[in-house]
């Protein structure tokens, strides 16, 4: 099926990039594009930069970049804020996370050193491992969620921003069940008013880039913009959003083997994850109340994939826990482990073993990137509400309200290379290559 171009506004002008959250990986993704900037790395991990998309035939041979088949934002054209309530500049920041040598951080010091948070919206209440300082004071939630509104509005005057987008990259806060505040519009307003504790930080950052016409991208488990009184919202003023959960390291594995497992018909008997980790996401997810928003983002995955319902002889029932524990002297470093008890031909066991010594980071800085440009991207194209498209980034992807979110990696990668040549006018590829046997 060919679909005529979208019509797409140029992306002109400078874009920026504005991260609630200035730690671990805020600090890599900037540092990252600045340092490709100056030709020093490469943007290794992202496919705006990197990938390739096929269009037409096989036999056509037409496969350009996708950053030369869509219009995206270039390299040179970001600027960069953020919030944090630690009043680090990003260059200290940057060296407290410890996620990149010396060699890499002190040829950015001036740079990095020039990017300061401005005072967060922030409250204990939600994540209990921070200290913050560098905190906004306000009577009210929405007091305090105008006050984002007016920093956005002062970043792009004083930056000269054409448009800019949003990417959270704050801390995990407590586990928030949706409820009657979360329902509408106008319930979640008067909540803010009413300074309801189910108003966490991140939905009133959500809220703010919203009534900004600024597309908002959910790095972390948090309920923030999924909920239907935001998604309300972003329709209405016709936003972008997308989340959560950057799929960085054993979840993206594992959207990988169980799509494996269950295009074979082999049997789960169950999945143990376990994660060692020692940096300040790590300390935060040693609070209990911070480790269930993500322990509950972790599990949702291969129940999805699996589908128990449709495949009770080889999925009902499996075991599937999933661990993280805090441990120093790692830092950044995370070394996971699963061990996966598989049911073959028979019934006879087997195991997969997973060992994992990944960098959280340096996984999670090229899933900044592509999200910032390809919302862009979506905002440009005026499209608006949740960008399923985008599920590719994401442990626990957002979907329509009654539909099943979309886990498998590869069929998320399928939904967004298909989303781009739609937006393009170009055929949809379907792979089913009758064309080539006549
Ligand atoms: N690194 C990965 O692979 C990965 C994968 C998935 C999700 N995440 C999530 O990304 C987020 C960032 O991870 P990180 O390793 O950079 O953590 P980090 O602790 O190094 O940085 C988070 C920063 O957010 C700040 N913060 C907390 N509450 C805030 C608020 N209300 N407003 C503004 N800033 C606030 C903290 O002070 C801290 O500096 C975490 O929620 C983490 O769970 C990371």
């Amino acid at each position: 099926m060919t679909t005529s171009p979208a019509s797409i506004r140029p992306a002109a002008g400078k874009l920026g990039i504005l991260t609630p959250g200035l730690g671990a990986v805020a600090t890599t993704f900037i540092a990252g594009v600045e340092s490709i900037r100056r030709g020093r790395s490469k943007p290794i991990g992202s496919l705006t930069q990197m990938a390739t998309i096929r269009l037409g035939k096989r036999s056509d041979k037409r496969a350009p970049l996708i950053r030369d088949f869509v219009p995206l934002a270039r390299l040179e054209d970001i600027v960069f804020g953020a919030w944090d309530p630690i009043p680090d500049d990003a260059y200290t920041s940057a060296k407290k996370a410890g996620v990149l040598e010396e060699r890499d951080v002190e040829p950015l010091k001036d740079f990095l050193s020039s990017i300061k948070p401005m005072p967060a919206v922030f409250d204990q209440h939600y994540v209990t491992r921070i200290h913050g300082t560098n905190v906004k004071q306000g009577k009210t939630k929405r007091d305090l969620a105008e006050q984002l509104r007016q920093d956005i509005r002062d970043f792009k005057a004083k930056h000269g921003c054409d448009r800019l987008v949003v990417v959270w990259c704050g801390s995990t806060e407590i586990f928030i069940a949706p409820s009657e505040v979360h329902a509408t519009l106008a319930a979640f307003e008067k909540a803010m008013d009413e300074n309801h504790p189910e108003i966490a930080p991140s939905m009133l950052y959500a809220w703010a880039a919203i009534m900004e016409g600024v597309p908002y991208n959910n790095g972390a488990p948090n309920l923030a913009v999924d909920t239907p009184a935001l998604q309300e919202l972003a329709q209405r003023k016709g936003v972008p959003i997308s989340g959560k959960d950057f799929k960085t390291g054993q979840t993206w594995m594992k959207t990988v083997i169980a799509p494996a497992l269950k295009a074979r018909m082999l049997g789960l008997a169950g999945w143990y994850s376990t994660n060692i980790l020692g940096n300040r996401d790590g300390e935060v997810l040693d609070d209990p109340a911070s480790f269930k928003t993500k322990e509950a983002s972790k599990l949702s995955v291969l129940h999805t994939i699996l589908q128990p319902e449709t495949y009770p002889e080889l999925y009902d029932g499996f075991s599937h826990v999933v661990r993280i524990n805090y441990y120093p002297p790692r830092g950044d470093n995370k070394e996971g482990w699963d061990n996966i008890d598989i049911v073959g031909w028979m019934g006879y066991p087997m195991q997969i073993k997973v060992n994992f010594l990944c960098r959280d980071s340096i996984l999670a800085a090229p899933i900044v990137l592509d999200l910032a440009l390809f919302s862009d991207l979506a905002s440009r194209a005026g499209m608006k509400g949740i960008q399923e498209w985008l599920s590719f980034y994401y442990k626990s992807p957002m979907a329509a309200a009654g539909l099943q979110p979309e886990h498998d990696l590869f069929i998320q990668q399928t939904k967004l290379k298909n989303t781009l040549r739609h937006l393009m006018g170009e055929e949809q590829i379907t792979h089913l290559g009758l064309e080539y046997y006549p």
